[in-house]
C-alpha cells in the first residue's frame, strides 16, 4: 500500500497536447475515482500512473518514490480494464496465476494467492472452467483475482463495469467498495458514470477537456460545483442553468417571465449578469406560486417523478414530490429556496459566492489552504 501524488503532469501525443498539467494527490488507502466526459484524458492518465504510456512532462510518485523512469512491472500497480482482457484457452485458475508465473514466484506462493483471491471474489467453484463458461460478471471477477494476486500497491479500474448491463453494474460497484474495504488498498477508478463515480469515491475528481475541474468528497462536489461543468455534469437530472441579472438588489431570472427573487446578504454586484443555477430536487412545488410554470412533460421513475417544465422563458427539470406523485399536473407553482441557489459567472463559468456569507465562507477557506 502506498500514497501516490501525481504533479504537474502533462501529455503530448505527437505534439497535440491531451493533459495540461494534473496535480492530485492521493492518500495511502483511499478510492479514489476520476470522472469525466469520453476524451478528457482519464486512460491516458491512468496509463501513465501503470507506465504503460510515458511522462511528457511532470511527476509521478508512489510511496515517495518518483516511478516515471520505472517499468510497469516495478512500479507495484495493478490495472483492471472494461474488457477483462482474459485468455481464452485458460481456466479461471490459470488466468490468475498469469501475472505470478512471468514475475517466476514459486508453484505453492502462486497457488496459496490464487486460492486466496478466488476465496475473496466467490470464485472457488469455477478455478478449473475456461472465461467462455463464465458469466460477465464472473469474468470481471477473475480480472479483478488476477490483479489482486499481485498484491499491489495500487489497483487502477479503467471503466470495469461499463460493459456489464445495469443490475450487475451495482452489484459489481458494491463488490468493489467491499474488497476495498477488506484489502485498503490505494484504489484509482475511473468511470464516464457520474452515479457510478459518487457512490463509489471516497475522493472524486472530475476532469473535463485534459483539467482537473474540481476534487473533492462526492457531497462536497455535488453540494458546491466548482463550475458550471461540474454542476451539469453531476446529478441526474443535471443542475438547472439559467441566465440571471441583479437588478434592484435582488435577482431576475432573464426571459419572459422576469420573475426576481430575494436573496438575504446577496454579494453580487448592481447589473451583473450571471448563470443562476439550482437543483431539480431543491425547487419546492406549490399549487400557486408567483412563479408558474407549464407542465410540458413528466417523467415516471417509479419512486419519483421528474417535471419538465417552462418557467421564465426557460426550460426547467424538478423533481415532483411524493404527495403530487399520482396526480396529473399540468400546471405547477415553483419556489427557488435562497439558500437552494448556485451562482457562475457569465464568461469563466466558474463558481462566484451569491452571498456575503459564501464568500466569507470561500475566504477562509482559502486561508485555510494557503
Ligand atoms: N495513442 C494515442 N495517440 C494519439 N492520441 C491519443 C492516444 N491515446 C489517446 N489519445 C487522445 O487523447 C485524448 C484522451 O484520450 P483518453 O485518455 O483515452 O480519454 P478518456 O479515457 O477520458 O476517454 C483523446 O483526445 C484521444 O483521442
Ligand atoms: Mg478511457
Amino acid at each position: 500500500m502506498a500514497d501516490l501524488n501525481i504533479s504537474g503532469v502533462k501529455k503530448l501525443y505527437d505534439g497535440k497536447q491531451v493533459l495540461h498539467g494534473i496535480d492530485i494527490a492521493i492518500q495511502d488507502g483511499a478510492f479514489v475515482v476520476i470522472v469525466g466526459p469520453s476524451g478528457c484524458g482519464k486512460s491516458t492518465l491512468l496509463r501513465m500512473i501503470a507506465g504503460l504510456e510515458d511522462i511528457s512532462e511532470g511527476d509521478i510518485a508512489i510511496g515517495g518514490q518518483v516511478v516515471n523512469d520505472i517499468d510497469p512491472a516495478g512500479r507495484g500497480c495493478a490495472m483492471v480494464f472494461q474488457n477483462y482482457a482474459l485468455y481464452p484457452h485458460m481456466t479461471v485458475r490459470e488466468n490468475m496465476a498469469y501475472p505470478l508465473k512471468i514475475a517466476r514466484l514459486p508453484r505453492t506462493e502462486r497457488d496459496r494467492r490464487v486460492a486466496e483471491a478466488a476465496a475473496i471474489l466467490d470464485l472457488t467453484p469455477y478455478l478449473d472452467r475456461r472465461p467462455a463458461q463464465l458469466s460477465g460478471g464472473q469474468r470481471q471477477r477473475v480480472a479483478m483475482g488476477r490483479a489482486i494476486v499481485r498484491e499491489p500497491q495500487v489497483f487502477l479500474f479503467d471503466e470495469p463495469l461499463s460493459n456489464l448491463d445495469a443490475k450487475l453494474r451495482v452489484t459489481m460497484r458494491i463488490e468493489i467498495r467491499r474488497l476495498h474495504r477488506r484489502l485498503n488498498a490505494t484504489s484509482i477508478f475511473v468511470t464516464h458514470d457520474q452515479v457510478e463515480a459518487m457512490t463509489l469515491a471516497d475522493m472524486l475528481v472530475v476532469m473535463n477537456g485534459g483539467h482537473v475541474e474540481q476534487m473533492g468528497t462526492p457531497v462536497e462536489i455535488y453540494r458546491r460545483p466548482a463550475s458550471t461543468f461540474v454542476a451539469g455534469f453531476l446529478g441526474a437530472p443535471a443542475m438547472n442553468l439559467m441566465p440571471a441579472r441583479v437588478q434592484g438588489g435582488r435577482v431576475v431570472l432573464e426571459g419572459a417571465g422576469g420573475h426576481a427573487l430575494t436573496v438575504p446578504g446577496l454579494a453580487i454586484p448592481e447589473g451583473t449578469a450571471f448563470t443562476l443555477g439550482v437543483r431539480p430536487e431543491e425547487i419546492e412545488v406549490a399549487r400557486s406560486a408567483p412563479l408558474m410554470a407549464q407542465v410540458d412533460l413528466v417523467e415516471e421513475l417509479g419512486g419519483s417523478r421528474i417535471a419538465w417544465v417552462a418557467a421564465a422563458g426557460q426550460e426547467l427539470a424538478v423533481m415532483l414530490p411524493r404527495d403530487l406523485a399520482d396526480t396529473p399536473v399540468s400546471r405547477l407553482g415553483l419556489v427557488l429556496p435562497a439558500g437552494a441557489l448556485h451562482a457562475f459567472d457569465l464568461a469563466s463559468g466558474k463558481r462566484i459566492a451569491l452571498t456575503l456569507a459564501e464568500a466569507a465562507a470561500s475566504q477562509r477557506a482559502a486561508v485555510a489552504v494557503a
